[in-house]
């Protein structure tokens, strides 16, 4: 529903007050219903929901509760899109006045560059959720504001899968401009190597579809953040090969831990030759009754009822604590792992979730075990960091690296792993703030130590915002004045620099 006259006084109200205002910016805001016109009938404009608690047909809080309260952005108007031309409207309209805006899709983004944000104009996407798959069945054309699990079940009953994050409560969209890790990536790439087109509003309001033909592809398959707002993308899907998938849980103390990641590298990672039917995750977390946080080993094997014990069983040599096993389909991954929509890690909390992350190669038994030590006391006892959780992604990587390293700005095939502490804790100020990421920076330390490189490598979409361009994007110098002579070209003026933004 529209509610231009209440939007209106409520403008007016703000323009008459600009002193005692509750979201008025540090520079004045234009007249929004002039915007509020131009758009379709089903798009809104929402403002402070202390100024306006009725007559909203979206909910205010779930269109703008972030999973992170680290370095929010703090947008004061919401413009909810209902089709690819009122993003195109709303991108020009805020050119012309100089508003900065943000995409808000699955609000999961968590860079703290996001709170360099202090007004100006949230697009949210959640309108634009349309999925249509092609009559040939090969490729679908996904809305820009898609969440991740809808996505997946709409293939599913058609049949079909494609590369999605694992993650049920993330946008499609969020993951795959960043590169997309999936469980699927051992077998078709990242999620943005299904990239087919794109279609992209451009900062001056431009609509471009995107797809091989254009320089600017390259940049979306990595760092499209930075370029545009995706109102759909046409996407590569595939026949459902594997129904049934299955996982064993081992659980181990810490005193496990050199042992249990050097059987890893023998056993699974096998230098980048991981087999490609197998994923192994673990996490390190506290539970109760524990001397320091417990290791939980996942390995992961699709197309059979038991992972078989070529795998497992070199694990189950060690001593777990636990052995877990469980079987069903593709749908129960996430679940098993705890990121599906009910899992503690998709609800927005009110917490602080700095992640400070690291791809590597291959694991370093020694800098594990001094990582664990390191790990343990940062989150002991009644530390403010306690729920903090450390993660290892070893998926398969043989999709991911079958397609060529400078196909896209996505830097990072040659890495195996994607490890990061993730310190979760209740928001208690700037010195708290400061505390977790002198933490997350040492325990990212250990890990670049043990790996002997000299340049951090990154992932965009669980950086902190402290690795810089380099870090985000390789340090490579023909990436980086790729992406800045892109960055010119394409938004000279740097209206997407929010989210890890190129310089
Ligand atoms: C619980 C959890 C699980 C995760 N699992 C995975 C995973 O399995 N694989 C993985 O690769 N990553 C994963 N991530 C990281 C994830 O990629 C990032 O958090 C990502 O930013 C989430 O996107 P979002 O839409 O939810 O967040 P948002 O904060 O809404 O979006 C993040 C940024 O993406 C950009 N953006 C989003 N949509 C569009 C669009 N349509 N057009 C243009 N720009 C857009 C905007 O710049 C926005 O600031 C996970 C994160 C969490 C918190
Ligand atoms: C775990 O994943 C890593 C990264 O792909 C791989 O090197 C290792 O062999 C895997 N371990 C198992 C047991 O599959
Ligand atoms: C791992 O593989 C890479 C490239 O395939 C190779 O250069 C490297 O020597 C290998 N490392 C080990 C320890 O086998
Ligand atoms: C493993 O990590 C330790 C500790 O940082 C380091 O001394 C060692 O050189 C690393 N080993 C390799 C093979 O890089």
């Amino acid at each position: 529903m529209r509610w231009i006259q209440v939007f209106a006084t409520v403008v007016g109200v703000v323009t008459a007050t600009a002193s005692n205002s509750l979201y008025l910016p540090r520079q004045q805001e234009p007249d929004y219903s002039q915007l509020l016109d131009q758009l379709s009938e089903e798009a809104e404009v929402l403002v402070n929901s202390t100024l306006v608690t009725r007559d909203l047909a979206s909910d205010y809080q779930l269109i703008t509760n972030r999973w992170s309260q680290l370095e929010t952005p703090r947008p004061t108007v919401v413009v909810v899109p209902a089709r690819e031309s009122d993003v195109v409207v709303t991108i020009k309209f805020a050119a012309l006045f100089d508003i900065p805006f943000l995409v808000y899709n699955g609000m999961h983004g968590s860079v703290t560059t996001l709170g360099r944000m202090d007004f100006g104009i949230e697009i949210y996407m959640g309108k634009l959720d349309n999925i249509q798959i092609a009559a040939d069945g090969k490729t679908a054309a996904v809305g820009g504001g898609t969440n991740a699990k809808k996505l997946i079940d709409a293939l599913w009953a058609a049949g079909k899968q494609t590369v999605t994050g694992t993650c049920e409560c993330v946008s499609y969209l969020g993951p795959a401009l960043g590169g997309g890790h999936g469980w699927l990536q051992g077998r078709y790439g990242l999620m943005a190597d299904q990239f087919v087109s794109l279609n992209v509003v451009l900062a001056d309001g431009s609509l471009r579809t995107v797809n091989a033909n254009s320089d600017l592809f390259w940049a979306m398959k990595g760092a499209g953040h930075n370029f545009g707002v995706v109102t759909s993308a046409t996407i590569k899907i595939f026949p459902r090969v594997y129904t049934t998938w299955a996982i064993e849980t081992l659980m181990f103390t810490g005193d496990k831990v050199a042992a249990v990641y050097q059987a890893a590298n023998t056993y699974l990672l096998r230098n980048g030759t991981q087999p490609v039917d197998v994923i192994n995750w673990s996490y390190w977390f506290n539970i109760p009754g524990f001397d320091g946080p417990v290791v939980a080993f996942y390995i992961i094997q699709e197309g059979v009822s038991t992972v078989n014990p070529a795998y497992t069983q070199p694990f189950r040599d060690l001593g777990p604590f636990s052995i877990e096993p469980a079987t069903g389909t593709y749908r129960d991954v996430s679940a098993w792992v705890g990121i599906n929509l009910d899992a503690p890690p998709c609800q927005k909390a009110g917490l602080s979730n700095p992640r400070f992350p690291v791809y590597l190669e291959r694991y370093n038994a020694t800098a594990q075990a001094e990582l664990y030590a390191l790990f343990k006391t940062i989150t002991a006892g009644t530390s403010p960091f306690a729920n903090s959780l450390f993660m290892f992604e070893g998926y398969s990587m043989q999709g991911v690296k079958a397609v060529a390293d400078t196909s896209a700005a996505y830097a990072y095939r040659g890495d195996n792993l994607l490890t990061a502490p993730l310190l979760q804790y209740t928001p208690a100020g700037a010195t708290r703030d400061a505390q977790a990421k002198e933490y997350g920076n040492q325990l990212r330390q250990v890990l670049h130590r043990g790996s002997g490189r000299s340049q951090v490598h990154a992932y965009v979409n669980y950086a902190y915002g402290d690795e810089g361009a380099k870090g985000w994007y390789g340090a490579d110098a023909w990436r980086q004045d790729k992406l800045k002579a892109l960055k010119n070209k394409y938004d000279p003026n740097r209206r997407f620099s929010f989210y890890a933004p190129i310089a």
